[in-house]
């Protein structure tokens, strides 16, 4: 098991009058290689859990486990800077990413801060730029004169530049236009399926979920509310109303066509086999 969670939790602002629990005691482990979605209300602790996987934050209660890597609540965190080389992170928002003067500076930082020379660098930056869908006009440009796309797609260029085996993306399509959250969730999900990157994606996209992850964890109000596989997980839509979900599209089109007397079953997830599904039923009626 590659990350695991054991008791964690966490308090912004310890021991000040604004101190909050945001995690409480959150049991989890998740499994290597897999592309996981992270989803749950505003405000259930999805960034806070998130970031404890760099250990951007580091626990108040309890433990995990990170690939080789222990981090202990209220003992001193060693070989962070190891850490980080493997478990990328990109940030809920990216602006607080950002900060060298020009975009090619800002790509090779990571690499250059874990021991690459300037040369690799450089070639490391340009082909991360690439697979974001920026050309080179971009090198030069500083950060702060991108839109909020063209900046997001740059923090996630800087984190694949560093190539780690865990890429966490928090929201990584907020911002995007539709075109360009669906070319980066099938980067996502390439990087996962053809280079064994284990991808964690904290989303409020159902479809996102649907078509692109493994596995789904659900959070509420500081704790882990369920794991389960995708397909699991948009089967009992009873579970979805409790929790605000909004399904995707094809579950609730398979949902409506039940309640008005067809029989698609539960596991149909793709709009080609729910249209043969329609079309033989009403032959069969016809
Ligand atoms: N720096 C902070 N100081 C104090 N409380 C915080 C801080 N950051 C977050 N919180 C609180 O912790 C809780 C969890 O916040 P978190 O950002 O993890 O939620 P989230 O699930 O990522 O929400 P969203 O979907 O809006 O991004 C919230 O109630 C939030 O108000
Ligand atoms: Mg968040």
């Amino acid at each position: 098991m590659s990350i695991e969670f054991n008791k964690v939790s966490y308090i912004y602002s310890e021991k000040t009058p604004f101190e909050f629990a945001a995690l409480h005691e959150v049991d989890l482990k998740l499994s290597e290689k897999k592309m996981t979605a992270i989803i749950g209300a505003t405000g259930s602790g999805k960034s806070t859990l998130v970031q404890h996987l760099n250990a951007l934050l580091l626990p108040s209660g309890g433990k995990l486990k990170v690939l080789d890597f222990e981090i202990v609540a209220k003992q001193k965190a060693t070989n962070l800077k190891a850490l980080r080389s493997h478990v990328g992170l990109v940030f809920q928002f990216p602006e607080y990413q950002l900060f060298e003067e020009t975009i090619m500076k800002d790509l090779c930082f990571g690499p250059k801060n874990f021991g690459v020379s300037e040369e690799e660098a450089q070639l490391k930056a340009k082909k991360a730029l690439k697979l974001v869908g920026l050309d080179d006009s971009y090198l030069e440009k500083s950060p702060l004169d991108l839109s909020g796309g063209q900046k997001r797609r740059v923090a996630i260029a800087g984190i694949l530049a560093m190539d780690p085996d865990v890429l966490v993306l928090d929201e990584p399509t907020a911002g995007l236009d539709p075109q360009g959250a669906v070319q980066m969730m099938s980067l996502f999900r390439e990087l996962n399926q053809k280079h064994g990157k284990t991808v964690l994606v904290v989303t409020h996209d159902m479809e996102h979920v649907l078509n692109y992850c493994d596995e789904v964890v659900v959070m509420k109000k500081g704790e882990v509310y369920s794991h389960t596989s995708v397909k699991e997980f948009f089967q009992d839509t009873t579970y979805l109303d409790e929790l605000h979900i909004l399904p995707p599209a094809v579950v609730r089109v398979r949902q409506m066509l039940n309640a008005r007397g067809f029989h698609v079953p539960a596991d149909c997830f793709d709009i080609k086999t729910l249209c043969a599904h329609i079309a033989k039923e009403v032959k069969h009626h016809g």
